[in-house]
């Protein structure tokens, strides 16, 4: 089967890549890029005025399964993924049973090639039952398809236990990736500031976050084992990440891109669709992570799609903390093109290569490899409403909104899996 995708602008910032041509693909692999391609038979899609990608990759997805697939499920996730141009997608542990064993591991993997839409690699739990006292087998883990571990929704607390997992996941080479937020800490709903003196709603500060991120910062520096950071938030944490990258620890962080777009106050205008954990938190927290996307310290944009019910969603005070996000991921990320904070080239690397590389996928426009692509319209405007929305859930404060930039083609290994116009 032959796809020639013509016209597009084809962008590979990895490659010096940025060409207005026509695409080939050929039994699922790249088979040709040139201002002009002519081939006697195959499928032809015209890509005036859209861009041609590599398909994006997401360290953050929560698809709710096993266990919970009322809010969303392998499918119904798959299906957003691939809606939002991503191919490859890393499922967080906290389902229940949480993917802490090869055999829940195993069902994901299952499960995700049943419905063979994209990629999908299960994030091991660090510890058994995600409880923060027993390390998990490592090495089964591994095996069975998990390229990284993390207790995600919990942070890991224990510095002796954290310290054992980043010396045995150097040597499995494996990433472990945390959520940084002290528990001691982090027991109120938002972030303290404004709106919680405003509210009276009891806060979760900076500082937990701040803690957790330095001390799995010294962990790396003195293991050598590879850290993530997850859904940076706070200001301070990205001068700590920033300081001990410069010491060369292997350290690597992502940022949530509604931490990029909102503050707090989002909260007053969207409740409790606007509230996550970490929290939405001050301007000057979101201009400092504008600050460490410019200048390299955060590595890459994750979206921590997070669906919950509306039950879920009540009150600020009874709330489950997370908003969706893989449909949303490009507009919100265009967003940031458009006002001149990145360029689109910065947003193939924070959306595609760089994610890619820290999960040791491979990513890339060339001749001979996978054709793993996204074709986006960058102008195209739409709303996220009940036709549009894939996900089980609409937990999130851009529902009914217009957004600007929409995916139109999605291929994965030169299957077309998602087209918007059927
Ligand atoms: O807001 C969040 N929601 N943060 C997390 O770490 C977990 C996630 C969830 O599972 O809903
Ligand atoms: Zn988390």
């Amino acid at each position: 089967m032959r796809i020639l995708i013509k016209g597009g602008r084809i962008l590979d910032p990895s490659q010096n890549l940025d060409l207005v041509g026509d695409l080939l693909i050929e039994d699922g692999k790249i088979a040709g890029i040139d201002k002009r391609i002519e081939v006697s038979y195959a499928k032809v899609f015209d890509a005036n005025g859209l861009l041609i990608c590599p398909s994006f990759v997401d360290m953050h997805v929560h698809l709710r399964d096993p266990g919970q697939t009322y809010k969303e499920d392998i499918e119904s996730g798959s299906k957003c993924a691939v809606a939002g141009g991503f191919t490859t997608i890393l499922c967080m542990p906290n389902t229940k049973p949480p993917i802490d064993s090869p055999e829940v591991a195993e069902y994901v993997i299952r499960k995700s090639k049943e419905v063979g839409l994209c990629q999908v690699l299960p994030a091991g739990a660090i510890t058994k039952g995600r409880r923060g006292k027993e390390l998990t087998d490592f090495y089964a883990l591994k095996k069975a398809g998990c390229p990284a571990l993390t207790d995600d929704g919990s942070p890991l607390m224990d510095s002796g236990l954290m310290e054992r997992a980043l010396r045995l996941a150097k040597q499995l080479d494996l990433l472990v990736m945390n959520h940084c937020e002290d528990d001691n800490l982090s027991k109120g709903h938002i972030n303290e500031g404004y709106v919680s003196s405003l509210l009276g709603i009891a806060y979760r500060s900076p500082s937990a976050e701040d803690i957790l991120v330095a001390r799995d910062c010294i962990l790396s520096y003195y293991t050598k084992g590879r850290i993530h950071i997850q859904h940076l938030s706070s200001k301070l944490s990205v001068d700590i990440i920033r300081f001990f990258k410069e010491k060369g620890a292997p350290v690597s962080c992502e940022v949530n891109p509604y931490h990029l777009l909102f503050d707090e106050l989002e909260l007053l205008e969207s409740g409790a669709n606007a509230k996550v954990n970490p929290p939405l938190r001050k301007e000057e927290d979101k201009q400092a992570l504008l600050e460490g996307i410019k200048d390299g310290t955060i590595d890459c944009i994750a979206t921590d799609h997070a669906p919950h019910t509306k039950r879920e969603k009540a009150s600020l005070e009874s709330a489950m903390p997370g908003m969706i996000g893989l449909q949303t991921a490009l507009p919100m990320c265009l967003e940031l093109v458009r006002r001149g904070i990145i360029s689109l080239e910065k947003l193939v690397y924070l959306l595609s290569l760089n994610s890619a590389r820290l999960l040791g996928v491979e990513r890339g426009i060339k001749v001979g490899k996978p054709a793993n692509l996204v074709v986006f319209d960058p102008e195209r405007e739409w709303i996220l409403d009940e036709k549009t929305n894939l996900s089980k859930s609409q937990n999130t404060p851009l529902w009914g909104k217009v957004l600007k930039g929409m995916v139109v083609m999605t291929f994965w290994e030169g299957k077309m899996v998602y087209n918007a116009v059927s």
